[in-house]
């Protein structure tokens, strides 16, 4: 699907600009929003470019730069901190062989930190595209990329 046909399921109105920006973002392989999808939305709204590069500046969920096609993030706010949010993500950094803020080399997972993700109660918490993540610890934490993997072989095989 291309851009415009994206943005031709919204109404051409700025409150929708946001809306848009996740489902160009969603559409591309890279995950990620490129300076055409910019120019493109822009001229959808009748806007300026600078106006559109400004929300997906602000916004940490969208990323001009190509991202895995699962965005992990990891809460590091004060109270998953406290439950032992941090050896979680070094684990889950080794797990997958990269930093916060980096890329696997197949293109599948983007590890990145996150503020507070609402839920906690149920810390420690992450978010990997839209699906929340509870009571995490080491185990379940390679249970969840497992699964993921797995899942994404079966796609691949005929
Ligand atoms: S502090 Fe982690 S979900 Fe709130």
């Amino acid at each position: 699907m291309t851009t415009q046909e994206i943005l031709r399921d919204f109404p051409p109105q700025r409150e929708q600009m946001l809306l848009m920006l996740h489902a160009v973002q969603n559409n591309n392989p890279g995950n990620n929003i490129t300076a055409s999808d910019i120019r493109q939305v822009a001229d959808y709204l009748n806007t300026t470019t600078a106006s559109v590069y400004g929300v997906v500046r602000y916004y940490s969920m969208f990323s001009m730069n190509p991202r895995g096609k699962y965005i992990i993030r990891f809460c590091k706010s004060p109270l998953c901190r406290m439950v032992g949010a941090f050896s979680l993500l070094k684990s889950l950094e080794k797990e997958l062989s990269i930093k916060t803020g980096e890329t696997t080399s197949d293109m599948l997972f983007t590890l990145e930190p996150s503020e507070c993700l609402g839920h906690c109660d149920k810390a420690p918490v992450m978010m990997v595209n839209e699906k929340m993540y509870f009571h995490l610890d080491d185990a379940r934490i390679r249970d969840i990329l497992s699964q993921i993997r797995e899942q994404e072989l079966k796609k691949q095989q005929p």
